[in-house]
């Protein structure tokens, strides 16, 4: 190579990376976003369009993710970097999404700590050891569990590099109860009624549980907000399970502790805070507690009025939200009506435009691009 060529290639390398986010400085390179829609809306700054992303828009409705499945076990696509990202990356090819997040599972914090979880077929998670007495707690490995999750931040560090800085992207976690309710029931329930069982039998070894969960939680979250994730989304989705009174003695303790403690050790090792989003499904019931745990963002099920919500949690919370999956069956008229009145009632100041829930295995191609579609145009 002449040296005029290689001073071209050093100039062009230089520009490549000096053009970088805060993040980016304090760890490593990445590209400079070019649609933060999502950050600016958590924020509640003022955005060029109301941002939309799709609970589990990396799934089984794409194609070409089944295809990908066909050849490599569910775990074994969260555990590998170049396959979890291919999959996040799936549904920003084909939708004009301002969000991505990271293919992962809930359940990758109970493997870390020790116990089996399998993905089977039309079945789910299933979790063939469980937590069954208290005593079970002992089998339970939390040191080192972080280590066991470093794949995770491999992926996002990864992913922050193919984005581009097209869109943020974001990390996860389940919440504290959520976990606890996959670890004694052994995979997903109905009702929950071992795990609920455990609350009131066992309440001192349940604090335990939910504490060593939580202690968990924060860790994980902060290695992904190190591994590059712009904004973090806590899911308890077994909400649902739970009574209001449940709910704020069982739920709200430990979100409230993972947001608290999370900031703290950011502030501390001078790391930006990024924005985080709780999801308690089924927990419309306790907006205004939720509103008060220093999350920035809400996300809302279906079954909850946009504009009861906003008078809940108040103008400096952001809402998420909530179109019913089942909407996604509609003709498209109807989907694209219905997204649009979805869209006014929010409003465009602190909304994020979502679905009330995961987005479910049989839902048409065409739903997503005319839901992501129609949420652009509503305002
Ligand atoms: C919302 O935030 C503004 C600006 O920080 C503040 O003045 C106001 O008191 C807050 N409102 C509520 C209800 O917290
Ligand atoms: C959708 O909304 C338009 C305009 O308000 C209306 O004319 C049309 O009938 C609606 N379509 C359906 C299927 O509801």
């Amino acid at each position: 190579m002449s040296v005029g060529l290689r001073l071209l290639c050093f100039c062009i390398f230089l520009l490549k990376n000096v053009k970088t986010d805060r993040i980016g400085v304090e760890f490593q390179p990445f590209p400079v976003l070019k649609n933060d829609n999502l950050l600016r809306a958590a924020r509640g700054e003022v955005v060029d369009r109301v941002p939309v992303w799709v609970m589990r828009q990396a799934g089984r409705y794409l194609p070409e993710f089944q295809e990908l499945r066909k050849l490599h076990d569910f775990f074994t696509v969260c555990r590998t970097p170049e396959l979890a990202c291919e999959v996040t990356m799936q549904p920003l090819r084909r939708f004009d999404l301002d969000a991505s997040i990271i293919f992962s599972d809930i359940l990758v914090i109970p493997q870390a700590l020790g116990l089996t979880v399998e993905m089977h077929a039309g079945v789910g998670p299933v979790l063939p050891q469980p937590i069954v007495v208290p005593e079970d707690l002992k089998r339970l490995t939390p040191d080192g569990a972080l280590s066991r999750l470093s794949y995770v931040g491999d992926a996002i560090t990864m992913m922050r590099h193919k984005l581009e800085g097209r869109v943020p992207l974001i990390g996860f976690t389940g919440a504290p109860w959520t976990l606890m309710g996959y670890m004694i029931e052994g995979g997903g329930s109905k009702t929950m009624s071992k795990a609920k069982a455990w609350l009131n039998e066992h309440p001192e070894d349940s604090k335990l549980f939910l504490n060593l969960l939580t202690d968990a939680i924060v860790d994980y979250l902060e290695m992904q907000v190190k591994a590059g994730a712009q904004m973090l989304q806590v899911f308890e989705s077994s909400a649902e399970h739970l009574s209001k009174e449940q709910f704020l003695q069982w739920g709200v303790p430990y979100l409230k502790r993972i947001r608290d403690e999370l900031v703290d050790r950011l502030t501390k090792k001078a790391i930006p805070v990024v924005p985080m989003t709780l999801f308690a499904k089924g927990a419309g019931h306790s907006l205004k507690e939720q509103s008060e745990l220093g999350y920035d963002v809400i996300g809302l099920d279906w079954t909850v009025d946009p504009l009861e919500a906003r008078t809940l949690v108040g103008p400096n919370i952001t809402l998420q939200g909530n179109l019913d999956p089942q909407d996604m069956y509609r003709d498209p008229d109807e989907l694209r009506n219905l997204t649009t009145e979805m869209v006014h009632k929010f409003g465009k100041s602190r909304y994020i435009a979502n679905l009330g829930h995961g987005i479910t295995p049989q839902t048409p191609i065409t739903s997503m691009e005319v839901l992501v579609e129609a949420v652009h145009k509503a305002l």
